[in-house]
Parts: C-alpha cells; sequence; structure tokens
C-alpha cells in the first residue's frame, strides 16, 4: 500500500438554491466529517475543504421566480447551510463559495490554460433563442409538450411526468419560460473538453490501477467508458457565471460543472498559503466525497481537467454514496420530500449526534436505503439510549455511589476482566481499517461495540450485588468499566463529537489521544470524575408523529400545488349575449355503442325532451357504453352538426377534465330534472 504524507479531503459543493437535507449528510457530508476528523485525531496532516456551489442555471430559474437576483438567492442559502453545517459539527477547514473573487480568479486562469494548450475543441451548433428577451436558452428555459407522453409542460432536458430525458428541440411548441414566446434557432460556438482525448488514460487509471474503489463507483465509471466518451461543453450561454476569459466570448460564462470543481483548488488556497503542496505533492491523497449523481463528473471530467491542465494530483479514491430515500420515497427539493437540516436543528434542539448516529448507522453506502422516522425512534430508544447511554450512567453512578466519585484501583484481574480488556485493541482496529476503508457502518458498529461490551460487563458481573460481601472485586469492575467508558468517549468521537465531549466532560478527562485507544489504563486510579448527566433521553410518539404529520402535510400542499400548476387561467371575457346564444339542454342518454375501429369515442342516442338524436362523444377511456345508459347528461345542443366516422354527430355532450390527471368526467344536474331543461 502506498504511503502519503497528507490529505487533502473534499466534499461535494453544496448548490446554493436550497438548503441541505439529511439525503446530502448522509451520503457526503457525515462520512467526511467522520474520516477528518478521525484523521486529525490521528495527527496526520489533513485539509477538508467544502463550499456552496453558486452558479447554474436553476439559481437563476429560482431567482427569476421570486423576483430577485441571483446573487440575492446564493446570499441567502449559502448562510443558511453554512450555519447548518457548522452546527451539526461538520468540521471543514473553510466552507468558501464559488462566487469569490479568489475562485473567479482560480477557474478563469485555469479554463485560459487549458486554452492556451490547445485542450478545448470549439463547436458551433443551433440553439433555442428567445428573440424578446435577446438570451439564448438553456435547457431548463424551454418547456413545450412532451413527445412521448403529451404532458404539457416537459422541460427542454428531461419530461418529470414520463421520466424521459429529452433535447429542447425534441419538444412540441416549445416556449421560452423567460417570455412564454416561441424561441427561435440561432448559431452559437462553445468550447469544449475533448474527453475522448482521456479517455485511454482514463481507462488506464481507473480500470487497470483503481479495482480497490467502490463496486458502484467504478461500474460505474465502466459503463461511461465502455460507451465511449464524448467531447463535452465547458462553456454556456447565460449571464449568471464566471465569464469564458477569451475574446469575444461576450454574454458566454463557464459551465458549472467546469467551474465548481476548481472551487476545491480555490477553496484551499483561501485556506493556506501552502495550498500547492496539498494539489501537486504525489505523496498527498486527494480523497472526493460525493453521491452518486457526481461519479462522472470527479471520475471523469475533473481529471480529466487536471491532467489536461498538468501539475494536478489525481484523487486517491471517490467514495461516492448512494441514495437515501426519505419514507419510501426519492428525497425531492422541488416536491419538498425532505427532511431539512436546519429544521431538525430547530426541532430536536442538542440532539445533533442523533442525526449524526442514524445517518451514518444507516448510511446509503452500497446500496439506496431508506430513512424513516420509525428507525429514527427506536436507534435513539434501543441503542445511543439503552446500550451507550445506559452503560456510561451505570458505570459513572455506581463509582458515584460505592467510591465517592474517585476511580478505584483494581486488584487482581479475572479471566473474564482479563477477556473484556482484550477485545479493547481488536475492536481499535477493527474500526481504523474500517474507516480507512470508508466502511462507516461498520466503524460505526465498532465504536458502539465498546458500549455493548462494557454493558455487558456489567450485567454479567452485577456489582450492585457483590459489593456487600466483596467491595474490593466491585473496585474491579468499575475501574475496568470506566476504562471501556474512556475507551469509547475516545472512539465514538469521529461519529458523535457533542456526546464524546460530554462523556469526557463527566470523566473530568482532557481530550485523550486516539493512541491511548484499546488501553486498560486510560484513567490513573483515583481520578475523581465530573457530574454524570443523562447522555440521551427516550424520543417520544408524539415527537415522531409530529414529524410524520409535517411530512403528511408537505405531501398534501405539494398535490395542492401541482393541480394548481396545470389550472387553466381563464379566458377572455365575453359579453352576456354570447352566452345566451349557447343552447344547453339536459338530455337522457338512451343508448350507447362504441364506434367500431376507434378507442376514445362512443355513438350515443339521447332525449333531448324535444328531438332524439345521436351525438358522437370522446368518452369511450372513461365510461362503458352501459354506464351511460339511463344517465342525464348536459348537451351543448345548437352546436353546428358535424360528420364523425360516418355519424352526423348533432351537439356536444359536456365535460370537466380533471387537471392533474387529464381525465373527463361527465356533468350531470344535481337533482333529476325533467329531459329538455335549460341550463342558464
Ligand atoms: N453542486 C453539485 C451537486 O450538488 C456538486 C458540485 S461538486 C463540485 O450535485 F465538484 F463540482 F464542486
Ligand atoms: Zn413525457
Amino acid at each position: 500500500m502506498k504511503e502519503f504524507k497528507r490529505y487533502l479531503v473534499t466534499s461535494a459543493l453544496p448548490y446554493a438554491n436550497g438548503p441541505v437535507h439529511i439525503g446530502h449528510l448522509a451520503g457526503v457530508y457525515i462520512p467526511s466529517d467522520i474520516y477528518v476528523r478521525y484523521l486529525r485525531l490521528r495527527g496526520r496532516d489533513v485539509v477538508w475543504v467544502c463550499g456552496s456551489d453558486e452558479h447554474g442555471v436553476p439559481i437563476t430559474i429560482k431567482a427569476r421566480a421570486e423576483g430577485v437576483t441571483p446573487q440575492d438567492i446564493v446570499d441567502k442559502y449559502n448562510a443558511v447551510i453554512k450555519e447548518s453545517f457548522h452546527e451539526l459539527g461538520i468540521s471543514f477547514d473553510i466552507y468558501s463559495r464559488t462566487t469569490s473573487p479568489v475562485h473567479a480568479q482560480t477557474a478563469s486562469a485555469f479554463f485560459r490554460t487549458l486554452y492556451d494548450k490547445g485542450e478545448f475543441t470549439e463547436q458551433t451548433t443551433m440553439q433555442y433563442f428567445d428573440p424578446e428577451a435577446g438570451v439564448f436558452l438553456a435547457d431548463r428555459y424551454v418547456t413545450g409538450t412532451c413527445p412521448h407522453c403529451q404532458n404539457e409542460r416537459a422541460y427542454g432536458d428531461q419530461c418529470e411526468k414520463c421520466g424521459s430525458t429529452l433535447n429542447p428541440t425534441d419538444l412540441i411548441q416549445p416556449r421560452s419560460t423567460i417570455t412564454g414566446g416561441a424561441p427561435v434557432m440561432k448559431e452559437t460556438t462553445h468550447w469544449y473538453l475533448p474527453l475522448d482525448r482521456h479517455e485511454g488514460f482514463l481507462r488506464d487509471w481507473i480500470l487497470e490501477c483503481h479495482k480497490e474503489w467502490k463496486a458502484n463507483v467504478y461500474g460505474q465509471c465502466k459503463s461511461w467508458l465502455d460507451l465511449g466518451l464524448q467531447p463535452r461543453a465547458v462553456s454556456r450561454d447565460l449571464d449568471w457565471g464566471i465569464p469564458v476569459p477569451v475574446e469575444g466570448a461576450e454574454g458566454k460564462v463557464l459551465y458549472v460543472w467546469f467551474d465548481a470543481p476548481i472551487g476545491y483548488i480555490s477553496a484551499t488556497k483561501e485556506l493556506t498559503p501552502d495550498w500547492e503542496k496539498y494539489w501537486k505533492d504525489p505523496q498527498t491523497k486527494l480523497v472526493h466525497f460525493i453521491g452518486k449523481d457526481n461519479i462522472v463528473f470527479h471520475c471523469i471530467v475533473f481529471p480529466a481537467m487536471l491532467r489536461a491542465h498538468g501539475g494536478f494530483i489525481l484523487p486517491e479514491n471517490v467514495p461516492a454514496n448512494e441514495f437515501l430515500n426519505l419514507e419510501s420515497d426519492k428525497i425531492s427539493t422541488s416536491r419538498n420530500w425532505a427532511v431539512w437540516l436546519h429544521e431538525y436543528l430547530e426541532d430536536f434542539p442538542g440532539k445533533q449526534d442523533v442525526l449524526r448516529y442514524v445517518l451514518c448507522a444507516n448510511a446509503p453506502e452500497t446500496k439506496d436505503n431508506d430513512f424513516t422516522w420509525k428507525d429514527f425512534q427506536a436507534r435513539n430508544n434501543n441503542e445511543l439510549v439503552a446500550v451507550l447511554g445506559n452503560f456510561v450512567n451505570r458505570a459513572l453512578v455506581l463509582t458515584g455511589k460505592y467510591f465517592d466519585g474517585a476511580i478505584p484501583a483494581a486488584g487482581s484481574l479475572t479471566d473474564q476482566d482479563r477477556d473484556v480488556l482484550a477485545e479493547l485493541p481488536r475492536l481499535r482496529t477493527s474500526l481504523e481499517e474500517n474507516i480507512e476503508q470508508y466502511r462507516f457502518r461498520e466503524a460505526l458498529r465498532d465504536a458502539m461495540a465498546f458500549a455493548r461490551l462494557g454493558n455487558k460487563y456489567l450485567a454479567d458481573t452485577e456489582p450492585w450485588k457483590v459489593y456487600k460481601d466483596d467491595p474490593g472485586r466491585v473496585a474491579t469492575i468499575l475501574n475496568v468499566s470506566l476504562q471501556i467508558t474512556a475507551n469509547l468517549a475516545v472512539a465514538i468521537e469521529p461519529f458523535m463529537p457533542f456526546t464524546a465531549a460530554k462523556l469526557l466532560g463527566m470523566l473530568a478527562l482532557d481530550k485523550p489521544s486516539w493512541e491511548t485507544l484499546g488501553s486498560a489504563e486510560i484513567i490513573p486510579a483515583g481520578h475523581r470524575l465530573g457530574t454524570p448527566e443523562l447522555l440521551f433521553e427516550k424520543i417520544e410518539d408524539a415527537e415522531i408523529e409530529r414529524q410524520l404529520q409535517k411530512l403528511a402535510d408537505a405531501r398534501k400542499s405539494n398535490e395542492e400545488g401541482n393541480r394548481e400548476a396545470a389550472v387553466e387561467p381563464q379566458k377572455g371575457s365575453i359579453a352576456f349575449e354570447d352566452f345566451g346564444r349557447m343552447d344547453i339542454r339536459v338530455a337522457t342518454v338512451m343508448e350507447a355503442e362504441k364506434i367500431a375501429k376507434t378507442k376514445k369515442l362512443l355513438r350515443l342516442k339521447i332525449d333531448t325532451g324535444f328531438d332524439k338524436r345521436e351525438i358522437v362523444s370522446g368518452i369511450a377511456e372513461y365510461y362503458t357504453p352501459e354506464e351511460l345508459v339511463g344517465r342525464q347528461v348536459l348537451v351543448l345542443v345548437n352546436l353546428e352538426p358535424r360528420e364523425l366516422k360516418g355519424v352526423l354527430s348533432q351537439g356536444m355532450i359536456l365535460m370537466a377534465q380533471d387537471p392533474a390527471t387529464g381525465r373527463l368526467t361527465l356533468m350531470s344536474p344535481a337533482s333529476r330534472v325533467g329531459p329538455g331543461a335549460v341550463v342558464k
């Protein structure tokens, strides 16, 4: 195994267009915080950088929708994100932002170097342009009808109804979301990073030299590489971003996925004048923590950029996680289906470590996983309270009771004591291996194993029963128990730093070094302990119900919002006489049959009260002929007759169309009236 002198750890820069949720935390920020805290405890030279990703089209769309500037949006969310990370104990060395001047300068110079070295190609393509607004339209700025499912609100890159990936030119009746007008095609030139030129290198570097990468990461890279890499545009026509530093590139900015990863470099520069040794010395181990949707950018595109530039190291590992779902449903910012960090911190003050624990214990390390509030409650009550809290509390309270809060010296050890103590270094080794291999769930189990071990030891030795006859034996038991407690305080620090600090306070210990982990002599005999307090408290059903209710409310308002979104706006006003010219009547359906070779059409015979006539109606998808016979319906009777499929249709049956589903439903009078009744 290669030895490294220092570490550079990066965590995906969150988009500053919304707050952070549990999916981000479980996938990226909690694992990386554990990793870095561990490295620091081991005394390694490590720098950990992150920051807000503040460019890109979604931010401009959000700004437009809210009637504010993109800068307002990123200022707002950068502050929310930064503050909530801090409160959760996410211990970045720097949390920067891609709107910082250092970043603009760094990204711009990076682009210019590649440009000057001839590492880009140029391509001119046709793109949608909004003539009224005078701007090119990013894919998300074009909406229209999906060619696959006829959804009228599909985006230029995707139809959210049927899930198809689209190009803006696939849309039927495209419209600009800026002015609502029809866009036109116009030529535009962009710079491309020819990934195909790097394919041979990437194949070798990833597929041959990094077989140790996680299976999900390696597999995704392999399928990209097997498909063959294409040049990727690295510029966009947009007025929000870092200007392309080339003459004649007015109105063009760096593509957000070009500038954002350079943000890791800028942040390191802002952190330390010594930044180059972290980025350029091959003895630095670079590790990118990301979610699975970022794999291609971090394993293929960014390494190609770094290599094209020259002089930079490449990542040693990219331990990407899969996705976390919430109550069996995909987490979604736009549908507000999420547990937001800043709201959690408000709803559960002082319970940072509970969230950290649950999200690590259930992290989507090898497959998508599900967060449920019931599981959150169960893990808190059955693991943190019943195992960890209970063990620590018993060890401390018993020492208070029998030895006045000073740790007793151990007498001679029994086999049982020796067995328990022998477990400590073994757990340490396992914990270390698991963290170094990015298996944080397993590592957390190891840390908790110190508490399980202690709990079992107390249950087996039962000092409360022994004290009367053999206080010397109890001194040994409690000495051993408190050594385990001190081990526990060290072991849980990367995972639950608030609890570790509290526990050390209760033991009245300064932070012991990691090197003491596994030792049976962390606390000297005679050391006076602090005051025991409860580390965790039970979470009651009512609190969980409140959270579930919050989600149910979000789902409801989301469904209502969708309906509203699809409701047609009111048409222009008409004169009363215009309405009076329509002759709408209540009629009774006498006969109904399907029209052969059509899917939607029924031929109806109706009684209008003054005549009997035939009407062709497009409701066969919603009603069977049997259901219709005998029903009263509303009919526009003076509509010009029209021949449809060889039948003269005399009038139109009125129906309401559900805005969310598009379903048609018949209109009937609320109580039965005589046929021929006028609707007015
Ligand atoms: N903002 C991106 C996301 O949330 C991540 C950017 S990571 C970086 O998916 F490398 F580009 F910075
Ligand atoms: Zn569709």
